[in-house]
């Protein structure tokens, strides 16, 4: 059978090979379910929703997720780090050429494209934890948040579109790469394992930390506490009236009005 591979990569036979380990496609999954549900609560429920809590409980957590990925980042596996990630602007043009010319490189981890728009999702993430935190808290950061998380939506619907219009063009399979880890690519190329019990540890820091954050909230001031820190952490704007919480954890002891 004389089956084409690739006219631009001849090199050996391709096979296929994992490339991605469990905690990456956990985070992924993850963080996109999480990111669309952060953001459905806020834009489409609103703040006087029940749900509203969940809201910043989810952005924090997130916010942890791509904290743990940095850090993955750098003791992970071979295609998860920060080394093939980063990315000089010129090769971004020549994948961008390559992309028409159907005479393009073909990369194993993250193609080029991907690269940016992934280290621009992870500086939003951080970015709308701490402009949300500081909303809750009663700072001035509201409109920064809400435009932080509206451009969020447009990278990963950009992000969306280009994962389609690669997995159309090409055919690699790229989307089903994320839930099991495959590609086709050259053997020497594989990652040796998927770190199934960082994945493991992963979800277990997350689930402790969510879960932490949603048993001591309190619904009567929308506060809850950081975990293990102890400290009050509000959840909603507080502008005087919506919380009893306010400002810090002696006002909300010295306001026994019973409710
Ligand atoms: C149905 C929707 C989605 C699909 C099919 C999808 C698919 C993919 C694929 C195939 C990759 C690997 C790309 C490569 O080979 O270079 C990837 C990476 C990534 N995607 Fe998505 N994605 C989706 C939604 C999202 C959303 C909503 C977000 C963010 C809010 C997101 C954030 C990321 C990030 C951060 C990475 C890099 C993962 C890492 O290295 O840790 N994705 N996605
Ligand atoms: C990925 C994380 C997050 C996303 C995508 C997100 C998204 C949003 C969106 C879309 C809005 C509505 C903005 C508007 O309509 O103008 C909003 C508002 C808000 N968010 Fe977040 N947020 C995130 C994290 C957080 C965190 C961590 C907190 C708090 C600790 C928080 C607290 C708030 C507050 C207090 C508001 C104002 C609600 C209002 O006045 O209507 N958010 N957020």
């Amino acid at each position: 059978m004389d089956q084409k591979l690739s006219s631009a990569t001849p090199g050996p036979v391709k096979q296929r090979i994992l490339v991605w380990d469990i905690p990456v496609r956990l985070f992924h999954w993850l963080l996109a379910g999480g990111f669309l549900a952060a953001y459905y609560i806020a834009k489409f429920l609103g703040e006087e929703s029940a749900a509203f809590p969940y809201h910043a409980m989810l952005g924090l957590t997130l916010g942890l997720m791509v904290l743990l990925r940095l850090v993955w980042g750098f003791i992970g596996t071979r295609w998860a780090r920060f080394s093939e990630l980063l990315i000089y602007p010129g090769e971004l043009i020549a994948y961008f050429r390559g992309i028409f010319s159907s005479r393009g490189k073909e990369y194993t981890g993250h193609n080029p494209a991907t690269r940016w728009t992934v280290l621009i999702m992870f500086a939003l993430v951080l970015a709308l934890g701490w402009t949300g935190y500081q909303t809750a808290a009663g700072g001035e950061l509201e409109s920064v948040h809400g435009i932080l998380a509206n451009i969020l939506l447009a990278v990963s619907g950009v992000h969306v579109c280009g994962v389609v219009f690669h997995a159309l063009r090409k055919r690699d399979g790229i989307i089903l790469s994320m839930v099991h880890g495959h590609k086709q690519g050259d053997p020497g190329d594989a990652i040796k394992g998927s770190h199934a019990l960082a994945g493991v540890a992963f979800l277990a820091l997350i689930g402790f930390f969510f879960g932490s954050l949603a048993t001591s909230f309190n619904p009567a001031t929308g506060s809850t506490k950081w975990p293990l820190i102890g400290t009050l952490l509000l959840l909603g704007e507080s502008e005087g009236e919506g919380y009893a919480g306010g400002a810090n954890e002696q006002q909300e002891s010295s306001e026994s009005d019973g409710d």
